[in-house]
């Protein structure tokens, strides 16, 4: 038996129950893949996907996403929005903001958000990573799909990783239980999603920026196939782009991965 049980979560979810559809799987290739494969058969939105093991994780930029069944929850959501993917900029870090104010709700502490959509802990001994969001669009003539993918760390991983990473175990002094988690998760989610849908990220910009790691810092941002950008992170615009002040001006950056200027980085 998988180690989410829906009947367990359903109380937890309240008036939200009907909201959701959650099936737990023992395993699955990848939570995100096996929902679109139900997202092309028809599965209604609100249908959850947990699994205890995936063999084939996905995380952002192509990269691989590893997780082990006691010390993670692994899931993905699906949701549909009428419309073009043009008129959803900004739903990964709505996504990012509907989880950090879950896991404030739970009584995490240190929770903060990497632009574009990581979840960090801040204590300390810095910033170590909590969980990532990936997010995945498909569009066509009824509007765009989203798998929103989640992968959360509720104990410390061990191994070698490129940058810290954390567990709620080490954030919490009582930590919750894993259905506590995922019913606040998606209890969060789901008013966080329907206020995007009606009123866009620019709802939700100050409430990102509450949560934002390096708020108003000296940044790097590097992306594919271009040179290091070093500024002054000023927070986020109305449709989540990045903005970042350097020499020549205040620019916006749509994609690529942010983080703290390393020392001795030649000034903007
Ligand atoms: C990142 O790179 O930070 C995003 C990681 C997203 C991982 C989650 S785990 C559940 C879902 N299924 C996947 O294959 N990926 C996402």
């Amino acid at each position: 038996m998988a180690l989410i049980d829906p009947v367990l979560l359903k109380p937890r979810l309240g008036h939200l129950a009907g909201r959701f559809d959650v099936d737990a799987l023992d395993e699955c290739d990848s939570t995100s893949s096996e929902l679109m494969r139900r997202a092309d058969r028809g599965a209604p939105a609100g249908t959850v996907i947990v699994a205890d093991r995936q063999s084939a994780g996905r995380g952002r930029r192509g990269r691989t996403w590893l997780s082990s069944p006691e010390a993670s929850l692994t899931f993905s959501l699906l949701w549909r929005f009428p419309g073009p993917a043009s008129r959803l900029s900004g739903l990964s870090l709505a996504v990012g903001l509907g989880l950090a104010q879950a896991l404030e709700g739970l009584g995490v502490a240190g929770v903060r958000l990497k632009w574009p959509n990581d979840v960090l802990i801040q204590s300390a001994d810095g910033v170590a990573k909590l969980a990532g969001i990936l997010i995945e669009l498909a569009s066509d003539r009824r509007g765009t799909q989203a798998i929103i993918g989640i992968g959360l760390n509720l104990a410390a991983p061990s191994g070698d990783f490129p940058l810290p990473v954390t567990g709620i175990n080490r954030a919490c002094s009582s930590p919750p239980d894993r259905h506590a988690v995922l019913a606040a998760i998606l209890g969060n989610l789901a008013g966080i999603l329907e206020k995007f849908t009606v009123e866009g990220f620019f709802c939700l910009k100050s409430e990102w920026q509450c949560f934002h790691a390096w708020q108003g810092q000296m940044v790097q941002i590097l992306a594919d196939g271009a040179a290091p950008q070093i500024g002054r992170c000023l927070g986020v615009d109305d449709d989540g782009a990045l903005l970042l002040e350097s020499a020549s001006g205040i620019e916006r950056i749509h994609s690529g991965d942010v983080s703290l200027r390393p020392a001795g980085a030649a000034n903007a």
